[in-house]
C-alpha cells in the first residue's frame, strides 16, 4: 500500500481499435474504482462536446471533409484544450481514466500514410500517462461486433494498419516508469470478465495514487 505517501492520482489511458471494447471496459473500471471509494474520473478523446470536438464529430460521421493533416491537428488541439484540466484533476488526487489519447492520434493518421514523426510532433509535451492499456483485438473479430462500420475509419483494412501502428507505439513506449510497465497489452478477444480482470491486475498498483511527478509525453 502506498496510499499514505501518494501525492497525485494516476493517469490511465485505454487504447485500441474501434470496437475493441475500450469504452465498456473504461466504464466498468470507473465503476470499480468508485465502489472502492477511489476518486476517479473518465475522459474520452475525441471530446466531441467542444467547438473543435464538434468539427471532429462531423468529420467522423462523414458529414464534412477535411485535409488529412488538418483533421490530425484538430484531434491534437482537442487534447491540448483539455491538458490543463487533466493535470489539475491528477494533482487534486483524482485517478483519471482516458478512453483514447495521443496514441490513437498517431496510429490512425499514420495508418492513412502520413509520416509517423510528423504525426507525433503536435502531441509532444502533453501530460504523459502513467499506464496505457492497449486492448488488442484482431480486426476480423472487431468487424463482427455491433455498430461496426458506422464511422469513417471503421474499415477492416484501415484497422489492420492502425493495429500495426499501435504495436510500434507499444514497442516505443514499453519502457518502465517508476518501476512499472508504461504500456500493457491486453487480449481483448477474451470474455468481457476476463478482459476486466486483466485490466484490474495492471491498474491496481496505481489506484492508491502515484508518487512520481507527472511527466510530459516524449520529452
Ligand atoms: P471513438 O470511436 O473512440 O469516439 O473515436 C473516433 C475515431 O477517431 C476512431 O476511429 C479513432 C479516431 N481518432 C483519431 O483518428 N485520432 C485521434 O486523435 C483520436 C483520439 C481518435
Ligand atoms: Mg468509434
Amino acid at each position: 500500500q502506498t496510499g499514505q505517501s501518494s501525492n497525485r492520482g494516476a493517469f490511465i489511458v485505454v487504447e485500441g481499435l474501434d470496437r475493441s471494447g475500450k469504452s465498456s471496459q473504461a466504464a466498468r473500471l470507473l465503476e470499480r474504482l468508485q465502489t472502492a471509494n477511489i476518486p476517479a474520473k473518465l475522459m474520452k478523446f475525441p471530446d466531441r462536446t467542444t467547438a473543435i470536438g464538434k468539427t471532429i464529430d462531423s468529420y467522423l460521421r462523414s458529414e464534412s471533409d477535411l485535409d488529412d493533416r488538418a483533421i490530425h491537428l484538430l484531434f491534437s488541439a482537442n487534447r491540448w484544450e483539455l491538458a490543463t484540466s487533466i493535470s489539475s484533476a491528477l494533482h487534486s488526487g483524482t485517478t483519471l481514466l482516458c478512453d483514447r489519447y495521443a496514441f490513437s492520434g498517431i496510429a490512425f493518421s499514420a495508418a492513412k500514410g502520413l509520416p509517423y514523426d510528423w504525426c507525433r510532433a503536435p502531441d509532444i509535451s502533453l501530460p504523459a500517462p502513467d499506464l496505457t492499456l492497449f486492448l488488442d483485438v484482431a480486426p476480423e473479430v472487431a468487424r463482427e461486433r455491433g455498430g461496426y462500420g458506422e464511422e469513417r475509419y471503421e474499415k477492416e483494412e484501415m484497422q489492420r494498419q492502425v493495429r500495426v501502428m499501435f504495436q510500434r507505439l507499444g514497442e516505443e513506449t514499453s519502457g518502465s516508469g517508476g518501476g512499472r510497465q508504461r504500456w500493457v497489452t491486453i487480449d481483448a478477444g477474451q470474455s468481457i470478465q476476463a478482459v476486466e480482470e486483466d485490466i484490474w491486475r495492471a491498474v491496481e498498483p496505481l489506484v492508491h495514487g502515484v508518487d512520481n511527478p507527472l511527466e510530459r509525453l516524449w520529452e
